[in-house]
């Protein structure tokens, strides 16, 4: 798909818009959402990481002198701590030692169960934030989504954003022991931590950058991802065309080259991750051993401290590389928390129906004027005005592309018009309760669809219905024998591919889930469009059974269809080009005419 490449030779000039909007928000800003807002459990965190640092420091300081002592032969220690002088017998600090290390023992679990628990928490809570913004987002945001495109955010992109998080964690702990290490340090021997601790400050500064081109390089990734997600959601769902056109080795061919793109970012993503801490690890012992230089050449310090300080740098130096790799990691991990966030955003526009009127009578429906575009250079409907009374049936024609789908939409209030009225008894569509809207417009699309589950479950649709009200439904909507014949009834396992449920069986099942919960208005979407003729005669038969209880709309082509019809609307290039009752339009409109004497051509080639 070329123009959906975020990235490639654009990525600079998009980064920089990108960093505009996002890349100057300090990390602690984010922190927000990295720490799953639980700053208890990071408090517990700060606290356990220097209870630990300080254990660490205190048994390196003991190791360093207990071992000078003994290469000394001397059965008393001496050391200085800032300015406190202290003497101890060898034997004595060993048992402190013993007891101090086994106390960095207990507080590692600490350590490792916070860290632990806030990733998980900060992980469930953004995909159920996620999903929820979904969920509730107006179709127009749903539908605008490319194909696997949210599944791919809340799989995938949640697990990489979570690293982020436990990058940020981790990072808590490596720089609280860091900064304790560094301060044993400070208190040993003065001159010679500063000098090594400075030069260790310059180089963090000195790789800082590289946070920056691993940032940019995992939001290369993230876009990288999605478009391979959406191609592997193709791939999947018309893998019976692929086999059918024999393209298979083409579509191999495109998907090979989204992956190639995908392992370019993420080798380079691994690479810098990688490549950072290693560096500085092995700088940062390059610097030890110049402060030493310097010691030796300016002849200070005590040796007993001397080993001590070399030790607590030496520990502190893997500490600063352990942050030094989680500052990188966090950063490559950043852009899938933004675009998380940005798609949570993007989700959580309003609602079109956001009311609290209801209704007990079947309503007026009536458009005034509405028009509404997709594109504003093509409106995909013009000023379309009507009023349709309660319980009429209508038919709606039109040649592809006229705007019929898009009047459904506007019916079911998933879009808004872009100007003009929607009228439902005489009151505006968006001054209703959601509530009473969906329980009140009911739809079968044009390609229906099945859950996976049983029967039962795919009439119920997540609704409290009981079983009573599900078998009317299939009554009425003429499944409930074939239903019954089948071994497990309304138990039966169904779902989209399966084979056991015919195109005609899954419409009228799409049917029954519209008419169960008791709708005033059924809207249908060309629903005998692609039926065989037993499944169509027995929809025309239950529509007609419903005839004059509910407000009918059907696009519809087929003659036998449209005679149930009191009137019928005539779209064409988005305009109302008629609307009346189908014995007048065979009179007096000419696509009609010829959409009718199409369809009965259809009915008589159809027919057994
Ligand atoms: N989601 C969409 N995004 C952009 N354009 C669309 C979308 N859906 C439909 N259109 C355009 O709007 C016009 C009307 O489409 P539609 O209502 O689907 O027509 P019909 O159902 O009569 O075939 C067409 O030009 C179509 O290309
Ligand atoms: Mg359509």
């Amino acid at each position: 798909m070329p123009g959906c490449h975020e990235e490639g030779d654009g990525m600079t000039a998009r980064y920089r818009i990108w960093r505009a909007r996002t890349g100057n928000t300090p990390i602690w800003e984010r922190a927000k959402v990295l720490f799953g807002n639980r700053p208890g459990l990071v408090v517990a965190l700060v606290m356990a990481s220097a209870l630990a640092g300080m254990c660490e420091s205190a048994v390196l300081a003991l190791v360093a002198s207990i071992a000078t002592a003994l290469v000394g032969q001397h059965s008393t220690v001496s050391f200085q701590v800032g300015s406190l002088h202290v003497e101890a017998r060898v034997g004595e600090l060993l048992v402190v030692g013993l007891a101090i290390a086994l106390a960095r023992i207990a507080v590692q679990g600490l350590i490792a169960y916070l860290p632990a628990r806030i990733g998980a928490e900060v992980q469930a809570g953004l995909r159920l934030r996620l999903f929820a913004a979904f969920s509730r987002a107006p179709w127009s945001v749903q539908s605008a989504d490319g194909e696997g495109r949210f599944q791919e955010l809340a799989t995938s992109q949640v697990i990489q954003a979570t690293q982020g998080v436990m990058q940020a964690t981790l990072g808590v702990t490596a720089g609280v022991m860091l900064l304790v290490l560094v301060g044993a340090a400070l208190l040993v021997e003065l001159t010679t931590a500063l000098v090594v601790i400075g030069a260790g400050l310059a180089l963090f500064l000195l790789f800082r950058p590289l946070g920056k081109v691993g940032s940019l390089r995992a939001r290369a990734l993230s876009s990288a991802q999605l478009e391979y997600a959406s191609g592997i959601h193709d791939a999947v769902g018309m893998a019976e065309e692929t086999q059918v056109f024999g393209v298979g080795e083409t579509q191999e061919r495109q998907l090979g080259r989204l992956v190639e793109v995908a392992r370019r970012r993420f080798f380079s993503t691994l690479f810098l991750g990688a490549l950072v801490p290693g560096a500085y690890q092995g700088i940062v012992l390059l610097l030890l051993v110049g402060g030493l230089a310097v010691l030796e050449a300016t002849g200070s310090g005590h040796l007993a401290s001397l080993g001590a300080v070399v030790l607590l740098l030496v520990r502190a130096s893997s500490y600063g590389q352990q942050l030094q790799g989680n500052y990188q990691n966090l950063h490559q991990s950043l852009p899938f928390l933004d675009r998380l966030a940005d798609a949570e955003r993007n989700y959580r526009a309003t609602p079109v129906i956001r009311g609290t009127r209801v209704a007990t009578n079947v309503p007026p429906i009536a458009f005034d004027e509405v028009s509404y575009a997709y594109n504003p250079a093509r409106p995909a409907l013009r000023r379309v005005s009507f009023r349709v009374e309660p319980g009429e049936a209508i038919g709606v024609v039109g040649p592809s592309g006229a705007g019929k789908s898009t009047l459904v939409q506007l019916l079911l209030g998933l879009r808004e018009p872009a100007s003009g009225r929607y009228l439902v008894d005489g009151e505006p569509a968006e001054t209703w309760s959601p509530s009473w809207w969906s329980g009140a417009f009911a739809y079968v699309p044009q390609e229906p669809r099945l859950l996976q589950g049983t029967v039962a479950e795919n009439i119920r649709f997540f609704r409290q219905l009981d079983d009573a009200a599900v078998e009317r439904a299939a009554c009425q909507a003429r499944i409930d024998s074939e239903i019954m014949s089948w071994v497990n009834g309304y138990e039966t396992l169904i779902s989209q591919r399966a084979k056991a449920v015919s195109g005609g069986q899954r419409q009228r099942i799409c049917l029954a889930r519209a008419l169960a919960g008791n709708p005033v208005v059924l809207v249908l979407d060309e629903p005998t469009s692609a039926l065989d003729p037993h499944s169509e005669s027995l929809v025309q038969e239950s529509l007609a059974g419903l005839k004059g209880r509910l407000t009918l709309f059907v696009v519809a082509h087929r003659m036998s269809t449209l005679s149930l019809c009191d009137r019928v609307i005539v779209l064409n290039e988005g305009v109302l080009e008629a609307f009346a009752p189908a014995a007048e339009l065979e009179r007096s409109n000419d696509f009609y005419r010829k959409a009718a004497s199409l369809s009965q051509f259809n009915s008589i080639e159809n027919s057994p």
